[in-house]
């Protein structure tokens, strides 16, 4: 049976990450994965671990939850995302294993509501969007997104190109710190691109995995919120895996806003029966610690404190690696680091400069240029700047 199959293409982010940990000379710097700290660690976050230790100790049954998982999570995750003004008899949640298994959900009620439907991407943007969409039978398009020389977001392009598409098409949004580029939509855009969906007769699709990385919590989620005050109809993924570190517990939400309760409890239920088909019932444990941090008071003001200084670190360091670029480059071709927001950036160097970096100065980064800002040394800037200075043209 197996003899027909071929194999199947690695993934190229994962590979990179197998070299960089195989790489043994010091001073090699990652600008690939995950959030790490000044110590190049991924930790635990505080307050998830004492949910941890109050669920352990608190927890007398793993029996089933139900389709939905943990609907204290859902509840909490609807507040956490739009926030307490918005309409919440029109907004159902169901919990998803990650971020990728809430696009996977709401791509599959997509594809029951309008089979085949287009969904817009951002050009560029996270390479799993593209798979996940497909998988679920939609149609793929895309709209320009970034300059990759100014490292601006080309808004009037991509407002030209959602002008042009067809109304029930979708358009997914990254609600902040977007991926692969950092550029990311301003308020006044924001609501330039709402006006356009509205006009346009297309549902916005909003995937938000950084929450808490950019601006703070309320302001990332400001732009989802503008939509959402607007628009009949709108769905969202959110991911806990950065914005709670529980990458591997497989944390996140599939949301859907409806013209109306009754319409929003028939969405609901097809979410929950292509769940059913997929992977039937979400694992609890890493909700439940997301919930409880969220549900009590001491946990929430410590999660949010250990949140803001992570994003701070994140700000900091990219401060520091504008300016050190702009020291060894002696321009200001770079500057724009600084005003991207999130883990990462995309610098414009070309496959082959991203190459050269990694073979002849250890420096890992994806092969778009895309860069970790919160992988790189707060203490070897400079270093890290002139090595990127030399291998430019
Ligand atoms: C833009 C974007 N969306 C969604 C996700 C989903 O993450 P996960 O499935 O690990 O929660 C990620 C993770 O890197 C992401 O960058």
């Amino acid at each position: 049976m197996f003899e027909t199959l071929q194999p199947a293409p690695a993934d190229k982010i994962l590979a990179l990450i197998g070299l960089y940990r195989a790489d043994t000379r010091p001073g090699k710097v990652d600008g690939v994965g995950v959030y790490k700290d000044r110590d190049g660690r991924t930790p635990v976050m505080r307050a998830v671990r004492e949910a941890e230790k109050r669920l352990l100790a608190g927890q007398d049954t793993k029996t089933y939850l139900g389709l939905a998982g943990d609907t204290g999570f859902n509840a909490a995750m609807i507040k956490l995302a739009f926030g307490e003004k918005a309409d919440h008899s029109r907004i159902r949640a169901a919990q998803a294993p990650g971020g990728s298994g809430a696009l996977r959900l709401v791509a599959e009620l997509l594809q029951r509501t309008r089979p085949g439907a287009t969904v817009w991407l951002s050009d560029p943007t996270w390479p799993n969007h593209l798979p996940v969409m497909r998988g679920a039978g939609l149609q793929v398009r895309d709209y320009p997104y970034f300059d990759a020389v100014s490292g601006a977001v080309r808004f009037d392009d991509m407002l030209a190109a959602l002008k042009a598409a067809n109304s029930g098409d979708v358009v997914l949004l990254h609600g902040c710190c977007h991926n692969p580029t950092g550029a990311n939509l301003d308020a006044a855009q924001w609501a330039r691109v709402a006006d356009v969906l509205l006009e346009r007769g297309l549902l916005p699709f909003v995937d938000i995995a950084y929450q808490g990385f950019g601006e703070g919590l309320d302001a990332d989620a400001a732009g989802l919120r503008l939509l959402a005050g607007k628009v009949p109809e709108m769905v969202v993924a959110s991911s806990c895996s950065k914005s709670f570190a529980v990458y591997r517990d497989r944390v996140g939400a599939a949301m859907i806003i409806a013209k109306d309760s009754a319409q929003a409890d028939v969405a609901m239920s097809q979410m929950l029966a292509a769940a059913r088909a997929l992977y039937s019932m979400p694992p609890d444990h890493g909700a439940a610690a997301v919930r409880m941090v969220l549900e009590e008071a001491d946990l929430k003001k410590d999660w949010e404190t250990e949140l803001e200084e992570m994003r701070l670190r994140m700000l900091r360091l990219r401060v520091a690696f504008a300016e050190a670029l702009r020291r060894q480059s002696n321009s200001d071709r770079f500057d724009f680091v600084a005003s991207h927001r999130g883990m990462f950036s995309r610098l414009g160097l070309t496959e082959a400069q991203v190459e050269r970096l990694r073979t002849e100065h250890a420096v890992y980064m994806v092969g778009d240029s895309r860069i970790n800002v919160a992988g790189l040394p707060e203490d070897g800037m400079d270093e890290l700047a002139k090595a990127i200075v030399s291998v430019l043209d």
